[in-house]
């Protein structure tokens, strides 16, 4: 079977010589993207069709790429004389759009491969080049053959997963080109790389556990409404007493700040009325958030009662308005079914747009009428879903290129480390010796897009039990809190001295160095608690937690800080890590030093002095936050 396949491919490659050959030499082509294996839950069924159509997209590099660190720390580095004043769309479209030779010279190898110019199609702001081919003539294009793949679900996909090439002058005028290796089409709920997070049970909550969900109810007469027993619930007050958070708002009228969910997971608003009335009752009646659908016709329903549907979004709304009191509007962000961040960075970015941008419609499904550009953006996103830093590098990149330019517009994107300590959020993954994900023990798998340098990935805390709020917080036990190193971003250079001095640290304990690349991103940047957090859900008071409650207490901090900001006439603060990792906000932080995050069989890292890839930076210590960043310009 598999002789034949190779025999097959190599007739091929031979075919598409004497071809070529023909009318002029074919260009030598390298290697552009591969994949060690099919992912998980596929294999290859048979060889294409050659006669079948593919709709061949070539997403053209953007201009001026390789100086986003540079024009992002120029607005974003608090010893920069630019600190704050961030970018106009205009200036972000006009710099980044792919440059007239990268589109000229795609084009011109396909004709130079016998496609006419009349059927490839260029979008308007030449991003994108998109041609419909045989799967005959991509394989000869890409040098590579073309399979059909099948998914445990019964699914099929085409596709090439062990890799295609491109022309040598080619490829430096590419990101990347579908559909080849970018398998994981956007299946509900199914996609191991999109998990929504859970909240999570309190009994039954460990780190082993895949796909925690379901929450544990607790009678009325155990609840706790003020920051006392945080170790057994985790309020508002408890929050408030944590971090010194007793912010008084007055831009409310302006300031934004949004949380993201996938459709069907509104809160529901008798939930948030309860909740509010035990743990925050300045904040009753406040209004509901204001719904923002994005490539959906999906209405809020704010009357949902499935558990399994409303905990994320009732939890995440109940913590941040709690928080933030009744005057700070909060938007819902329904990014839809798929769990696709592109689909946000489009409705934010129209230069990103399907076609003419970042998307993989093989990743990102195609959408008719996709929103592109025409979103109310917020201040501060808070997302807490993420997935296994598994997708394929040049999409990941890409599409973190894609939070990279929206931060720079003054966006601060707040995203959950996930909840399996050093194993991939959801399902437990870890990479096997030859890169592939697999159920552990393996290398470490940190979480995408919280590795992402762009976005501050926020880590889990909790108060000890039988301590409060006046002790040091530790690391969860109840799960890990996700952090690690990334194996496809490199470390900024603003976590250099804070990880460095890590690492240093890290020599004396036994972490295995060939399990995590420790030239890699470190996450999380900052933490919260995460456990045992009160929520109400379909009417019960209930214990919940994970990085999923860290991230909106956290986002409700920097939001509170915009506020503070906006109120003396300066801008929102935007991506925050240049600036929490530099010296002037050493005393920002309640620096966490006890406990670890375990996972892929091990127990994880240390949280020890100083940043470390369990807590990062620590929790916040609002008045001190917020002194350094009213100092900034
Ligand atoms: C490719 O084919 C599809 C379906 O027939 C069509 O809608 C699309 O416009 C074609 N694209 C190009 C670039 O010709
Ligand atoms: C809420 O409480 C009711 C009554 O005690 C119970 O039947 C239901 O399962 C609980 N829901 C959850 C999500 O625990
Ligand atoms: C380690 O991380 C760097 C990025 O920092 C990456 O280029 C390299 O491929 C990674 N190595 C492995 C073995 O994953
Ligand atoms: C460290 O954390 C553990 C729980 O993981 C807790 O029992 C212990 O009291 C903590 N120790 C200190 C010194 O905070």
């Amino acid at each position: 079977m598999l002789t034949s396949h190779t025999l097959l491919c190599l007739l091929g490659v031979v075919a598409t010589l004497t071809n070529a050959l023909g009318s002029s030499p074919p260009f030598p082509r390298i290697l552009h993207e591969r994949r060690m294996a099919p992912p998980l839950g596929w294999h290859p069924l048979r060889r294409a069709d050659p006669d079948t159509i593919l709709p061949l997209s070539i997403a053209l590099r953007q201009s001026n790429i390789h100086h986003l660190d540079d024009y992002l720390f120029d607005v974003a580095d608090p010893d920069s004389p630019n600190y704050g004043r961030w970018w106009t769309p205009e200036q972000i479209i006009g710099t980044f759009q792919p440059s007239l030779e990268s589109s000229e010279t795609v084009r011109e190898w396909l004709f130079h491969e016998g496609i006419d110019a009349h059927r490839v199609d260029l979008s308007k702001d030449r991003a994108y080049l998109r041609v419909n081919v045989s799967v005959s003539e991509a394989e000869r294009l890409l040098a590579t053959s073309y399979y059909v793949y099948q998914h445990e679900d019964g699914s099929e996909e085409v596709g090439c997963h062990h890799g295609y090439h491109l022309p040598e002058h080619v490829v430096e005028h590419v990101d990347l080109v579908t559909p080849t290796v970018h398998f994981e089409k956007v299946r509900l709920h199914a996609h191991a790389g999109r998990r929504k997070r859970s909240a999570a049970a309190a009994s039954d909550y460990s780190w082993q556990m895949r796909r925690p969900q379901g929450v544990s109810a607790t009678k009325p007469s155990m609840v706790y409404a003020h920051a006392e027993n945080c170790d057994k619930m985790a309020t508002i007050d408890c929050f408030r007493a944590l971090y010194n958070f007793y912010p008084k708002l007055t831009q409310t009228h302006r300031n934004t700040v949004g949380v993201v969910e996938t459709t069907g997971n509104d809160l529901n608003g008798n939930d948030l009325d309860i909740f509010l009335k035990k743990f925050s009752p300045a904040a009753v009646g406040a209004q509901l958030p204001t719904f923002v659908g994005i490539d959906t016709d999906d209405k809020p329903d704010f009357g949902e009662t499935d558990p399994n549907l409303i905990s994320e979004a009732d939890l995440d709304f109940e913590l941040m308005i709690g928080l933030l009191g009744k005057e700070q509007k909060v938007t819902l962000y329904d990014i839809g079914q798929s769990g696709s961040f592109n689909f946000l960075l489009d409705a934010f970015d129209a230069s990103y747009c399907s076609f003419e941008g970042g998307d993989d419609p093989e990743i990102d499904g195609v959408v008719p009428n996709e929103d592109c550009g025409d979103k109310p953006r917020s201040n501060v996103i808070s997302i807490s879903f993420v997935g296994g830093e598994d997708l394929p590098p040049a999409y990941m990149q890409r599409q973190c290129t894609e939070f990279g330019k929206l931060s720079m517009m003054g966006i601060t994107f707040l995203v959950a480390s996930g909840d399996d300590g050093v194993a991939s959020n959801g399902d437990n993954l870890c990479l096997a010796a030859n890169g592939t994900p697999v159920p552990g023990p393996g290398a470490f798998l940190p979480n995408f897009p919280a590795t992402c340098p762009y976005v501050t990935a926020v880590g889990a805390t909790q108060v000890d039990p039988g301590k409060s709020v006046h002790d040091p917080e530790s690391a969860p036990t109840a799960f890990g809190s996700g952090g690690g190193f990334s194996n496809v971003f490199p470390r900024p250079s603003f976590q250099e001295r804070l990880v460095q001095r890590y690492l240093a640290q890290l020599g004396r304990h036994a972490v295995d160095p060939t399990l995590f690349n420790s030239s890699g991103r470190g996450i999380p940047d900052v933490a919260a608690n995460g456990f045992p957090t009160a929520a109400v859900i379909a009417g019960n008071y209930s214990i919940v937690g994970g990085t999923s409650a860290s991230t909106p207490i956290f986002a409700a901090i920097v939001a509170a800080v915009n506020d503070a900001r906006l109120a003396l006439g300066k801008s929102p603060v935007g991506p925050i890590n240049p600036a929490i990792y530099s010296i002037l906000f050493t005393g920002a932080f309640h620096d966490v030093t006890n406990g670890t995050n375990p996972g892929c069989g091990t127990n994880g890292f240390p949280a020890l002095a100083g940043w470390d890839p369990v807590t990062g930076l620590g929790t916040p210590n609002f008045p001190q936050l917020l002194l350094q960043f009213l100092a900034l310009p």
